[in-house]
């Protein structure tokens, strides 16, 4: 059985890593059609995804593309706001640069696509929305000031959407993944000692995967979690409890 048959999603931060991952499954999942979303332009092979180029920071440029996927395929069923970035350094000497420019992409990015997706939701009466937070946002992280604010925010952000965006019966779902320790571009040129101090923390002892994530994504993107909404899925290997 094919897991959102029939689906629209969008997915923003899409060109690579598991943005990329979650449109190539949604595709395979059977969804009528996944509009990928970044600022990098790519193709897909697959006949169900449409590319376009969108900055999750430019609010006008969001309104009117948004639009234009409505007008296009009807409505949107699943929105997965995936975009992310990260620039750290220490609390201390964080300059406003590093603060305002994650700030940007991943707290006030994920407000305006979701602002410009959720009225559309709200007409259809239904809908499901996933937004990537991580294990810094549920316990801070040593050199991520702003980036463990934006994924602690985009939680709270989202268990206020799951109670406003319910009311008047609309069956509009609002959740987050929170990876943890995941085998990307991100961590693959890490020293063997800092992998081995990282999986000494982790219960299940290895780095989740790509796959692991997308997992979890699916099944709060799809009916299978119907009656869930406001929740976190660490997917962690247990790095959390
Ligand atoms: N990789 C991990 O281990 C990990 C762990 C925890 C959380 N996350 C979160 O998962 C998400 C995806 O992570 P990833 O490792 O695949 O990241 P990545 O850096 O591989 O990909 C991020 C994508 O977002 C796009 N992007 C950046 N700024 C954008 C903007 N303004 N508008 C639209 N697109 C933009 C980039 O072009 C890129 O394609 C992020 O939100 C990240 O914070 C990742």
């Amino acid at each position: 059985m094919k897991r959102i048959e029939g689906k629209i999603a969008l997915v923003t931060g899409s060109a690579r890593g598991i943005g990329r991952a979650v449109v190539e499954r949604f595709a395979a999942e059977g969804a009528k059609m996944v509009i990928s979303c970044d600022v990098v332009d790519t193709t897909y092979p697959e006949s169900n995804v449409k590319h376009i180029l969108l900055n999750v920071t430019d609010r006008e440029d969001i309104k009117l593309k948004i639009k234009q996927v409505v007008e296009e395929f009807g409505r949107i069923d699943i929105l997965i706001n995936n975009a992310g970035i990260t620039k750290d350094g220490p609390f201390v000497r964080m300059s406003e640069e590093q603060w305002d420019a994650v700030i940007n992409v991943n707290l006030k990015g994920v407000f305006n696509v979701t602002q410009a997706v959720a009225p559309h939701m709200s007409r259809q009466k239904s809908g499901a929305i996933v937004t990537l937070s991580s294990i810094a946002g549920l316990m801070g992280n040593i050199g991520q000031t702003n980036y463990s604010a934006t994924k602690g925010g985009v939680i709270s952000m989202s268990k206020t959407w799951a109670k406003e965006l319910a009311r008047k019966g609309a069956q509009i779902r609002v959740n987050c993944v929170a990876p943890g320790f995941i085998q990307t571009s991100m961590t693959h040129d890490l020293p063997e000692k800092v992998i081995e101090g990282m999986l000494e923390r982790i219960p299940l002892k290895r780095m989740g995967t790509v796959e692991d994530v997308v997992n979890a994504i699916l099944f709060l993107a799809s009916d299978e979690s119907s009656f869930i909404t406001g929740e976190t899925i660490a997917v962690t290997g247990g790095m959390v409890i």
